[in-house]
């Protein structure tokens, strides 16, 4: 049977909103006058993310989405990153922005970035909703961060624990009912 756990809010949904709008203007900014843009979402994490993302931007856009593995249903990060589902689309020539939903080791991001820029975009620019710079292992750092967070295992707003909790409107933070809570604040 698996471990209970509570989940305590970390980012509210309007925290959410409101910080979209401010990289939803960052990024028409970087990417003014652009052909289209290609957003490219990493699957399954960001998919709330580039759904609330790009209804935000004032840009003309083409999505498309690339699967990389990552926990399974574990905590860890394998470190291992394997292209599960490529993209649909060409993006030799083109704007693409990468949407991630969470920054932790690094690796991840890292290998996609090199993966996609083999491929030789115009511009190949990363956003992250979540960072946790706290746990970084490689040198890798994405061009636009939501918020910073602190070295927790959160969930909600398309993350998931085990493939749950990805609905939930906001950001959560897992604990088991037999920790104490994490120190949020440093
Ligand atoms: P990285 O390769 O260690 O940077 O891991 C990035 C991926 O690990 C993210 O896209 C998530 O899928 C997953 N991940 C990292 N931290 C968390 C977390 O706190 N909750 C759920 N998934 C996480």
């Amino acid at each position: 049977m698996s471990r209970p756990y509570v989940i305590d809010q970390l980012i509210s949904a309007k925290s959410i909103a409101a910080r979209i709008e401010e990289l939803a203007r960052e990024i028409e900014e970087t990417f003014a006058g652009t052909e289209k843009l290609v957003v490219v979402g990493l699957l399954r994490g960001s998919f709330i993310f580039i759904a609330d993302l790009v209804r935000e931007l004032d840009l003309p856009v083409e999505v498309d989405f690339l699967e990389a593995s990552s926990y399974g249903n574990a905590m860890e990060s394998s470190r291992e990153v394997r292209i599960l589902k490529d993209l649909r689309g060409q993006i030799e020539g083109r704007d693409v922005l990468v949407v991630e939903d969470i920054i932790d080791t690094g690796h991840t991001l890292e290998r996609v970035v090199a993966f996609l820029a083999a491929r030789n975009p115009r511009r190949l620019k990363t956003i992250c909703l979540l960072d946790k710079p706290a746990r970084r292992e490689v040198d890798h750092k994405a061009d636009l961060v939501g918020f910073e967070i602190p070295d927790a295992f959160v969930v909600g707003y398309g993350i998931d624990f085990g493939q749950r909790n990805r609905n939930l409107p906001f950001i959560g933070v897992v604990r088991f009912i037999d920790e104490p809570p994490v120190a949020l604040d440093p």
